[in-house]
């Protein structure tokens, strides 16, 4: 998909379809609306007048220029309330024009950041129609080898504007925007490949691509002898019931200056949970090929970082694994040395992934970070508190969890905070080892937080659960059922505030 920047008026520009907004409650035409509807002398107007449309939000009319206009077809979009509109709806609505456009079949389209607001702001304007077409238009089809010519794909889409300096700004948010969308569909694509393709090793050979097309990223892979040697019998309990080795993933970037303490991303990185001996129901399991999506989320970050030259030092930790209940598998019972000496009783191997991080959270030390942020599909408890569209947080220090939340708000990716009170810390207390894996029913979701926090040392750390927003049963304007990619954008939203965070 190209996305292509084009000087000139957007109602003399000839193409296939023209995309023009439309507010619900606004009675002029505003913005581009304006000059088409007048250029075409008056389609618009008619096709309000007839009732056919009212611009409610993702509403979409096509409209046939008959040599009006240069563009053979307009789309009319609605953007719905005025005060209610926002980004997430902007991107929304042209990932569903963009659908549209996918589904007759046209190649290419025209579009216009002149939304008529008052406060125009470009740069915001323009991300948000970039990601919502490239985000909304993304399928994944690897491994559909049947009827390959049906499947439609849209291949370029143009920003058309008059003025330069606009212009300027727009070729700079776009190509920001473009390269965010390309790394929520690389975390998507890691997400959706199915576990027999993507295992531990075969993820730690994409860090090892995502480093060697970089210049300033570094990739090392620790092994099973590496980690045996190291300690980290947290992780390599977990996957002793699969004939996979486990691979300990370190991707580093530095964008920063050599002193910058680095931030580190620790995502879980299960290619597979059966839930091992403690075995999930059948029903669903299909989908814990995603439980890898943490570690996806880190991949893709560090990776748009990079190519967007952020001025960040990052280290990425991707402890990978799969979890299985063969013959010589961790079981119920057994207690397990974690890397930094604690612990572990096991209770459950299906709450695998706060053992591994476990290791990952305390190797993590060795950076001396300026901070910690883990990314795990951790409890399916979460997905019952908050539901599939938003993400758990939790962590000991109140300014990244404030910058997170507001990453949260732009970007559409928004948490919620759980809290991690001294009452919860007896529901991980074991009779026999420091910490137990599991600790029942009540608070799901803070217990297994709480069960991390044992592992951070003295770091500012946000741990966020992405259970819930990892993986989507329906599909939403920009989000396509499946794999989401969840993390990219609100971790890029971040670090684009970073410098700010550290002179805090
Ligand atoms: N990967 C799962 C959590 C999960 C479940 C993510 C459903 C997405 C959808 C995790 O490893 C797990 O199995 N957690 C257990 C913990 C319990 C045994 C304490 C859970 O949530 O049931
Ligand atoms: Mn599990
Ligand atoms: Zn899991």
């Amino acid at each position: 998909m190209k996305v292509r920047i084009k000087k000139g008026r957007f109602a003399e520009f000839s193409c296939e379809l023209a995309v023009v907004n439309y507010f619900e409650d606004c009675q002029d035409l505003l913005g581009m609306a304006a000059q088409i509807n007048e250029k075409s002398v008056g389609l618009i107007e008619d096709l309000l007048k007839a009732g056919d449309f009212q611009g409610k939000l993702y509403q979409i009319s096509l409209l046939y220029t008959r040599g009006n206009l240069p563009a053979r077809r307009i789309l009319i979009l609605g953007l719905g309330k005025s005060h209610e509109f926002n980004m997430d709806k902007l991107r929304g609505a042209y990932a569903k024009a963009a659908q549209h456009i996918r589904s007759l079949g046209l190649k290419g389209f025209a579009v216009s950041t002149d939304m008529g607001l008052p406060e125009r702001d470009v740069q915001y304007v323009t991300e948000a129609i970039v990601e919502g077409v490239l985000l909304g238009l993304y399928q994944f089809t690897p491994f559909k080898t049947v009827d390959r010519d049906k499947i439609k794909d849209v291949e370029e889409f143009t920003i058309v504007e008059e003025k330069e300096k606009i212009l300027t700004a727009i070729r700079s948010a776009a190509g920001t925007a473009r390269t965010i969308a390309d790394a929520v569909c690389y975390a998507r694509d890691l997400v959706s490949t199915p576990g027999n393709e993507l295992t531990p090793t075969d993820l730690s050979n994409k860090a090892r691509e995502i480093a060697m097309k970089r210049r300033r990223i570094k990739v090392k892979v620790l092994d099973v002898g590496d980690m045996k040697e190291l300690g980290m019998n947290a992780l390599l309990g977990v996957s002793r019931g699969s004939h996979e080795p486990a691979k300990f993933i370190i991707l580093e970037y530095s964008g920063g200056s050599k002193t910058d303490p680095p931030l580190a991303l620790v995502g879980k990185g299960l290619t597979f949970d059966s839930g091992g001996i403690s075995i999930k129901p059948s029903e669903k399991m299909d989908e814990m090929k995603s439980d890898m999506a943490g570690g996806a989320a880190v991949m893709g970050t560090i990776r748009a970082a990079a190519d967007l030259g952020l001025p960040v030092n990052l280290v990425g930790l991707i402890p990978a694994t799969e979890n299985l209940p063969g013959g010589g598998a961790y079981k119920p019972g057994d207690i397990l040395k974690s890397l930094s000496g604690k612990t572990i009783e096991v209770i459950n191997t299906d709450a695998e992934g706060r053992i591994i991080l476990a290791d990952a959270l305390t190797y993590a030390g060795r950076f001396k970070p300026a901070a910690i942020i883990d990314l795990a599909t951790l409890t399916g408890a979460c997905i019952v508190a908050l539901g599939e569209h938003v993400i758990g947080m939790m962590g000991n220090d109140d300014k990244m969890k404030e910058r997170i939340r507001q990453a949260g708000e732009k970007t559409g990716e928004r948490v919620w905070e759980l809290p991690l009170w001294e009452e919860y810390q007896e529901l991980i207390k074991s009779d026999v080892a420091d910490y137990k894996n599991a600790g029942g029913r009540p608070a799901g979701t803070i217990t297994a937080a709480v069960f991390l926090s044992k592992f951070v040392d003295k770091y500012p750390w946000v741990h966020l659960d992405i259970a819930g927003p990892a993986w989507q049963s329906k599909e939403s304007p920009y989000i396509p059922k499946g794999a989401s990619g969840v993390g990219v954008r609100l971790l890029i939203e971040l670090l684009r505030r970073w410098t700010n965070i550290k002179g805090d």
